[in-house]
């Protein structure tokens, strides 16, 4: 996984330890919880960043827009994959993927050199902290997908070996990348404890139906922006001020082929592609998507700007080819290049910056008096946004969906 998406979460939020999934061999089974709210702040419930002992932290600084990490209904997916009920699963496709990421191309891909230091030791002021913090929440998102890959890895084993591999391998490719941003903080004498991340962080819950969409568009997103960064300092060599931006063209193919087996998995779920609910869900994780980023890396334009790019179009650009890749699986898409939905997200941003500032007020009853009409206004833009005329789309041959084979 390479990209955020935060803005959607599910009403009852798995706590603190208690609904953690373990690495070993625990059995825990995250209650399901009923969906959906869509947050509506990038700005609330901060807590600052603690460190634990000198140069590691424990956490990142929690905000709504944060990367999560991610559970979900593992008997549910253990159903899905079973080749025995659910006679859509292409054996010979999963088996050929298996055989791509056996092969491991960045296996030898992520080695180090001493102009990681050089160059850290070289940013001072406002673009050190900032670049800090883009390592931090990278290496968050990064390794929020080791987890998820990981207890997926593990709990498929029996019902199906090949999927169950190969999620075990895209885990081991979310370490790699998690622990090569970690590497980089270290270069700028931090590290992110993740075994105290692990334990921790909350944990948010999504059926299997929507980790496919979520995560599906989090590594397509994911691949976008490092190929898109990738191209941008190829061409403008001046702005490479952190050597990490080098790996980003072979590391985001790894975001590619992730991507790529979640769209299979998805044409061997055809009830999750083919009915009128499955466009609902489909455009609103687009939004989801699509707007998490927008918000996020607009609080972040020194980041951006630091390495030559406008965040805007950058932004535009990702969302843009984004939506054109997943209209190739998704039935349904958001219509991106209507100019009408960048005005939308423009005022989003607008009003999330309103919302940031009330966060300096400090009389609660002020506070929340100007809060309400800006949630408001968010709400009514984000609503806008869904309702405009989608593109139909998806272009996979799915058979007919029987429900009683696959429950
Ligand atoms: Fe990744
Ligand atoms: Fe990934």
């Amino acid at each position: 996984m390479a990209a955020e998406m935060a803005l959607v979460k599910p009403i009852s939020i798995s706590k603190f330890g208690r609904t953690t999934p373990k690495l070993g061999n625990s059995t825990t089974r995250v209650p399901y919880t009923r969906f959906f709210t869509i947050s509506m702040s990038a700005t609330t419930s901060s807590q600052p960043t603690k460190p634990s002992r000198k140069g590691t932290k424990k956490g990142i600084k929690e905000s709504l827009l944060t990367p999560r990490f991610y559970t979900t209904d593992f008997d549910e997916m253990e159903m899905l994959f079973n080749t025995e009920i659910n006679k859509n699963l292409n054996e010979a496709e999963f088996e050929a993927l298996l055989q791509e990421f056996k092969t491991d191309y960045n296996q030898t891909h992520f080695v180090r050199n001493k102009e990681f230091k050089e160059a850290a030791d070289k940013m001072q002021g406002p673009l050190r902290q900032i670049f800090v913090e883009f390592l931090e929440r990278s290496c968050t998102a990064e390794f929020s997908g080791f987890l998820l890959y990981k207890e997926l890895g593990r709990r498929l084993k029996k019902t199906n070996p090949v999927v169950a591999e190969i999620f075990s391998l895209m885990s081991r490719d979310e370490a790699r990348h998690a622990g090569f941003l970690n590497k980089g903080l270290s270069d700028f004498n931090l590290a992110l404890d993740l075994g105290f991340l692990t334990k921790a962080r909350k944990y948010t819950f999504f059926k299997p139906k929507f980790i496919f969409y979520a995560t599906y568009l989090s590594e397509k997103i994911g691949y976008w922006r490092y190929i898109t960064i990738f191209r941008h300092l190829k061409e403008n060599p001046d702005y490479q001020v952190y050597p990490i931006f080098k790996y980003f063209e072979n590391w985001c193919q790894d975001e590619n082929r992730h991507g790529d087996f979640f769209s299979a998995l998805m044409k061997a779920q055809p009830q999750f592609l083919n009915d009128w609910k499955a466009k609902l869900w489909s455009r609103f994780f687009c939004l989801s998507v699509y707007v998490t980023m927008y918000l996020n890396d607009c609080q972040r334009t020194d980041f951006y700007e630091g390495i030559g790019l406008n965040t805007k179009e950058f932004d535009m650009h990702v969302i843009i080819e984004t939506n054109r890749t997943t209209a190739r699986i998704f039935p349904a898409v958001l219509d991106v290049e209507n100019p009408e939905f960048k005005r939308k997200l423009d005022r989003m941003v607008e009003i999330n910056q309103k919302l940031i500032a009330l966060g300096e007020e400090e009389n609660p009853v002020v506070k929340n008096f100007k809060r309400v009409p800006l949630i408001a206004a968010l709400a009514s833009e984000l609503l806008a946004a869904y309702l405009m005329k989608p593109i139909e789309s998806g272009s996979v041959d799915v058979a007919e969906f029987e429900p009683q084979l696959v429950y």
